[in-house]
Parts: C-alpha cells; sequence; structure tokens
C-alpha cells in the first residue's frame, strides 16, 4: 500500500477519503514538526502533504526516494525547491483560488482595524479604562473615500480592490504584469511604483514573494509614503524589512500597520511587539473553517489523483510532464 504522511491536522473528511486506499499518516501535534521528525517521517512516503512551513529542499526531497507528489495546502510554495522536485520528476501541487475572497475579507478587516483602533480599544475597554465618551479618545483615520493603493494585482489583489467600492476609494495599483481586466472592472488605475508610495492611503500587500518583492519595502519607502497611511500585509514577510517598519512606526513616518505574515516567521520582530500602531495576527488570511476545509479537500484530491496515475490539477511544476513521470 502507498504511504501518505501529513505534516498537520486538517480540517474536513478528505484525509479519511484517502485512509480507504491508502496508509496515512498524520503528525498528530499542533506544533510544525522539527526538520529530523520531517526527515523521518517523509523518508518512505509515496505522497506528502505539506504546509507552508514545512521546509521541503533538495535534502528532504533526496531522502525521499519513493516521492511522486509534493501537495502543498497552501497557494504558496516558497517552502519548495520546485526545480529540484522537477528535476527528480515530482509533482508538486498547490490549493489556489478558494482562499482568495477569504485572505481579501482578512485585509480588509486589517485595514479598519488599525484605522479604527479597534485592538487598542478593546483592550483599553477590557482593562476598565473606559469611564465614559470623550472628543479625544482612540481617534482613528477615515477609510471612505480615501485612495486604496494595491502591490500586487493578483486574484487577491483585484478581491481586495473590488470591496474599495463600497467605501467610495479610489483604487490604485502597481503590479509586474498591468491587469487590463481588473482596470476595467474595479476601475483600478495603474501607477508606478513611487506613486503607489506617495499617493495611497491604505496600501496592501498582496503580491508573492518574487526576486522583486523580496524586501521592496523599507526605510526609504516608508519616507516616500503619506504620514497618516497604514500599509497592511497580507501577501508574504519577507516583502517588509520589519525592523526598518518598527522605526517608521515608531517615529510616526507612517501611521500604523496591520501584518499577518512576517519575515522571518513565526519570529516576530521585538520592535514591532512595543507598538500600539500596528495590529499582528498570526498568519490567518485563509483561515476560515469553509476555507481551510476547502484547501485541505484540493491538497487531497491532488494526492489522490497524483498516486492513481493521473495529472493533478493544480500542478505548479507543469515542466515534470516533460519529463519521464515516475508511475
Ligand atoms: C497561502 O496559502 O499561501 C496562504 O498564505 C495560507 O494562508
Amino acid at each position: 500500500m502507498k504511504k501518505v504522511f501529513i505534516t498537520a491536522n486538517l480540517p474536513g473528511k478528505s484525509v479519511d477519503l484517502l485512509r480507504r486506499d491508502f496508509h496515512v499518516e498524520v503528525f498528530p501535534e499542533e506544533r510544525p514538526m522539527t526538520r529530523t521528525e520531517l526527515l523521518k517521517s517523509a523518508n518512505n512516503a509515496h505522497a506528502i502533504i505539506t504546509m507552508l512551513f514545512d521546509k521541503v529542499d533538495r535534502i528532504l526531497i533526496e531522502s525521499c526516494q519513493k516521492l511522486c507528489v509534493i501537495s502543498n495546502c497552501a497557494v504558496g510554495t516558497e517552502n519548495i525547491d520546485i526545480p529540484y522536485a522537477t528535476e527528480k520528476r515530482i509533482f508538486v501541487t498547490n490549493t489556489p483560488g478558494v482562499l482568495t475572497e477569504t485572505t481579501a475579507d482578512l485585509a480588509w478587516a486589517l485595514i479598519l482595524s488599525v484605522s479604527r483602533r479597534l485592538v487598542e480599544g478593546d483592550s483599553f475597554l477590557r482593562d476598565g479604562k473606559f469611564i465614559g465618551w470623550r472628543p479625544l479618545l482612540l481617534l482613528g483615520v477615515n477609510v471612505y473615500g480615501k485612495t486604496l493603493g494595491i502591490y500586487g494585482m493578483g486574484r487577491i489583489g483585484t478581491a481586495v480592490a473590488r470591496r474599495a467600492k463600497g467605501f467610495d476609494m479610489q483604487v490604485i495599483y502597481h503590479s509586474r504584469r498591468r491587469n487590463k481586466d481588473g482596470e476595467r472592472k474595479i476601475r483600478a488605475k495603474y501607477v508606478d511604483f513611487p506613486n503607489l508610495l506617495k499617493e495611497s492611503d491604505f496600501l496592501v500587500i498582496t503580491a508573492p514573494l518574487n526576486d522583486e518583492s523580496r524586501g521592496r519595502f523599507g526605510i526609504e519607502e516608508f519616507r516616500k509614503m503619506k504620514r497618516t497611511s497604514v500599509l497592511v500585509n497580507v501577501g508574504r514577510g519577507q516583502i517588509i524589512k520589519e525592523k526598518e517598519l518598527a522605526f517608521a512606526l515608531k517615529e510616526g513616518i507612517i501611521w500604523g500597520a496591520g501584518l499577518d505574515v512576517y519575515e522571518r516567521e513565526p519570529h516576530v520582530e521585538e520592535g514591532l511587539l512595543e507598538l500600539k500602531n500596528i495590529v499582528l495576527i498570526p498568519h490567518l488570511g485563509s483561515a476560515t473553517q469553509e476555507t481551510r476545509t476547502r484547501m485541505a479537500d484540493i491538497a487531497v484530491e491532488n494526492v489522490i489523483l497524483a498516486l492513481s496515475g493521473n495529472i493533478p490539477k493544480n500542478l505548479v511544476n507543469p515542466k515534470v510532464l516533460g519529463e519521464n513521470k515516475k508511475s
């Protein structure tokens, strides 16, 4: 019987489906696996279902001689050495599409909680400090009618921008590729990167991590932004230089920030933890019951297809098809 190893407990019932035809092992603890544990458990698997914190590098791939498919339960796949997996004729799959709207909702949750100081307000009240309405109490900044800037107008960026209509906002964006469809449908205006920084009141990062986006936001960029602006990141942590962001927030170079992802996740820059004008949440972009269940279903389906000799639906490395696929 072929072995499927899953590095975390998944929601829903799809894992039961897998058990009908395969020997399934699941890492049972609610914490990321250590490197040693992962190397040991994945060793003789034909398929692994991985999370984005599992490093699937050359060494791991090399140690899994029977591996046919790496099914990442995420849309991002930067935790996997895709060129090497392709060279070893291993399918790599992801779970695109299903988390778009959920992540866009979360970007808006951050926009609103930073601009209206919701987290601060909640702590203030629980700490027994609410003694009555005061004209100067926890003043935020307006959202409606402002300019929303999107960095990375892919699926998630477009979904964030679409929601801006209800807030009567203007939408500008900067992306590696022009999104003409988005420009037409949501009346988003393409701008160059300096103008994105200069004109945005709310700048939301939804870009994936690549050579262009890595470290793109640092002190020089923050200095070009409005002092009243809010920066939100639901893309990838390494796009922002966290130490420099802490400095910019402390010095009032920008007004506030909301982060879901971190430069050295799960570590969070200490300077950020001390600040009140930032909302920090633990990578919850796709974290709803419906979406995480759907992601698990897709990750499982990709494994079933691959192990039964078919091409999985969400193939990230189609070049593997050109190679002589393992069966
Ligand atoms: C992904 O799938 O890449 C997301 O970051 C998970 O929430």
